[in-house]
């Protein structure tokens, strides 16, 4: 039931992080995989199907891009819109034009991807689609911008779960939490140290794996996870259950 094999998924950001994890979590388990990012080179060394360069920020050549591939190929099984982006840390730097650039990639562009995807597989009956979200898009961790972006994906998440339902079409977001991917890269150059600063607030002790958040996308494009749409799942080491900082700090007085 958890498996994928003969299955056809698109992953988008499959050269990142979390992406190329995901790409060999979803080859283990039969899928074909078609990666979708905006440089070729990310994608080397993994074992795909097929590729969609884009780059989206651009939601016309991003619309474009994989319309021209389903003309060729069909609806997929599943689609898992994962490229994310942020340098906007807090309010301090952000502009009107951050602000629409943030938004641009992380919500309009998933929207452009995702939507006629979403439109062929309606045509024929089924499919699942998986938002990479993040534990930003559920209380606030800053990065505003792309926060209010991640957040915009579970609000279409959930429509297209009411509103695509009927055609066989199911919507469910992964949220993680921290992960260390090349996407902390820029801010471990500027402190070296400063992981030892977020473990402290996860209950389990440490931060998520890209493994992890490959494994919950897996559970939602299999039919382990048929009866479940319109759902928003954490995979945060417990970040979003609770304070633990003000339970140790106020309360056990550590
Ligand atoms: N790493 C974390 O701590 C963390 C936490 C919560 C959520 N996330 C989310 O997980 C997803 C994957 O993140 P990651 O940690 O693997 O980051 P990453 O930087 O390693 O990978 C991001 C991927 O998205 C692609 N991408 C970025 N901008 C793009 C654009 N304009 N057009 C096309 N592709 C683009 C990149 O090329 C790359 O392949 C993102 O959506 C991110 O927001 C990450």
């Amino acid at each position: 039931m958890f498996g994928l094999s003969g299955k056809t998924v698109l992953i988008s950001g499959a050269g990142g992080g979390i992406g190329r994890t995901m790409v060999e979590t979803f080859r283990e388990a039969g899928a074909q995989v078609v990666a979708i990012d905006r440089d070729p080179a990310l994608l080397a060394g993994l074992d795909l199907a097929g590729t969609i360069l884009c780059d989206q920020a651009d939601a016309g050549a991003t619309r474009a891009a994989v319309s021209a591939w389903l003309a060729d190929h069909g609806a997929p099984d599943a689609v898992v819109a994962n490229a994310g982006f942020t340098r906007a840390e807090h309010f301090g730097h952000l502009d009107d034009a951050v602000w629409a650039a943030e938004i641009a990639i992380n919500l309009n562009g998933a929207y452009a991807l995702t939507d006629p995807v979403i439109a062929a597989m309606a045509a024929r009956g089924r499919g699942s689609v998986v938002f990479i979200s993040s534990v930003n898009a559920l209380v606030h961790f800053g990065n505003p911008a792309y926060s209010a972006a991640k957040a915009g994906l579970i609000a279409y998440a959930k429509a297209i779960a009411v509103e695509r339902g009927a055609e066989g079409v199911r919507a469910n977001v992964v949220c993680p939490g921290s992960v260390r991917t090349p996407a902390w890269d820029h801010r471990l150059e500027a402190d070296p140290t400063l992981l030892d600063n977020v473990l402290p607030h996860y209950p389990l002790g440490r931060m998520v794996s890209p493994q992890e958040v490959a494994n919950a996308a897996l559970f939602f494009c299999s039919d382990a996870a048929s009866g479940i749409t319109g759902t928003v799942l954490p995979v945060d080491a417990g970040l979003t259950a609770g304070n633990l900082r003000f339970v140790d700090e106020v309360l056990r007085g550590k």
